[in-house]
């Protein structure tokens, strides 16, 4: 062999040595990225719920049959969006006095569009374009006051006073179920934010509030509620996936109605797998999950990665004109008591369904009603 030769062979034996090398830190960088995103399961007590079912009594399967959220795949952000949501907080009425005569934008917060009412000169703006409150409920608005317009100067009236009133800055109770407005008026400037007052009533144990089923912490449905995937809900999700298909995309059920006895076995497969704690985050206990209603679908698959697809960015864009809500947004955790989910929408009707999404609100503050387990507060006095 020349010399020339045993040169080219050496320089070939390091360049593969290299390669190798290179497989392997990427083998160890995906080994480690692995194990980060399937955390090992933490051996809790499994919390046993009441149960007297065949179904029920069958030991919980792992992983559970849908829902299955890893903590890895909690999305915490989306592109352009902050993680806080996309609602810009906006200072009350009483403590703008000192600054309000320079307009603030906060450039690190949401890119996504804000609603916003503001006055014809733009001296107040208000941060909701609704207010919905309970009847004997009350609610407070946040103004952002510019050109010199005072808080304390502003006087607040409504038009309808049958329907609600107001008894404070800013602030009205609901009297009646109806709509009306709010008025902040200064000097000729008036701003008019439209209220819609809500009623909220059970019927055979299960609570509505004007016409739509709830099921969150708050408010949990009969365990012999069992109602199957409702007629209504189907025909709106085919049309949502015809249409889907037809711009190319492949929306599909994962799942869809669950009956409160299979409830139990998902959420206790959640608290076996992690914690109670950790499931009470991304499951809902029996009786108290949006799935035994009838209204509600799980898309394609149940990560959050489902979001970043072409199919979960269609979906959040399109899923109100098929009467469909993202029932657990991001941003709203606090409020619905979950995790976001991409993937879970729940039909409420066009009409509600073009608010809601449009407004970027969740179905709790469009019904002004929260979502916590009452029990744990009670356990928590004791
Ligand atoms: N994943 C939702 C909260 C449920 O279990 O109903
Ligand atoms: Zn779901």
């Amino acid at each position: 062999m020349t010399k020339r030769k045993r040169r080219r062979m050496k320089r070939g034996y390091v360049v593969l040595l290299w390669l190798m090398l290179a497989v392997l830190i990427f083998g160890i960088a995906r080994v480690i990225r692995t194990a980060k995103k399937n955390p090992q399961e933490p051996t809790v007590p499994v919390m046993e719920l009441e149960t007297d079912t065949a179904a029920a009594t069958e030991s919980a399967t792992w992983p559970p049959p849908t829902e299955p959220l890893h903590p890895a795949s909690r999305r915490t952000d989306l592109p352009g969006e902050s993680t806080t949501g996309r609602t810009t907080e906006y200072e009350t009425d009483d403590t703008t006095e000192e600054d309000d005569t320079t307009e603030e934008t906060d450039e690190t917060e949401s890119t996504a569009p804000l609603a916003v009412l503001q006055s014809e000169d733009g001296s107040m703006t208000c941060g909701q374009t609704h207010i919905y409150v309970r009847i004997a409920n009350t609610k407070k608005v946040s103004l952002r006051l510019s050109g010199g317009v005072k808080a304390s100067e502003i006087e607040w009236s409504v038009d309808d006073t049958n329907v609600a009133d107001v008894i404070g800055s800013g602030e009205v109770i609901g009297l009646q179920a109806g709509t009306c407005h709010l008025i902040a008026s200064y000097m000729d400037e008036t701003l008019s934010i439209p209220v819609t007052v809500r009623e909220l009533y059970v019927e055979d144990g299960c609570t509505f509030v004007d016409g739509i089923l709830v099921a969150n912490k708050s408010y949990s449905l009969p365990r012999e509620y069992d109602p199957g995937l409702l007629p209504v809900t189907k025909k709106a999700f085919d049309r949502l996936c015809e249409d889907a298909a037809d711009a190319g995309l492949d929306i599909y059920s994962h799942s869809d109605y669950r009956s409160y006895d299979f409830q139990i076995k998902i959420y206790n497969s959640m608290v076996s797998g992690y914690s109670k704690e950790y499931a009470d985050t991304v499951s809902a206990r029996p009786g108290y999950s949006e799935h035994q209603t009838g209204y509600t679908i799980d898309c394609n698959t149940p990560d959050n990665s489902f979001a970043d697809t072409k199919e979960g960015k269609w979906l959040e864009r399109h899923c109100a004109e098929y009467g469909f809500i993202i029932r657990y947004p991001l941003g709203k955790e606090e409020i619905t008591g979950y995790d976001y989910e991409s993937w879970h929408i729940r039909y409420v009707g066009r009409e509600a369904a073009e608010e809601i999404m449009s407004q970027g609100i969740s179905l709790e503050e469009y019904l002004d009603i929260d979502s916590y387990y009452h029990d744990d507060e009670e356990d928590e006095d004791e």
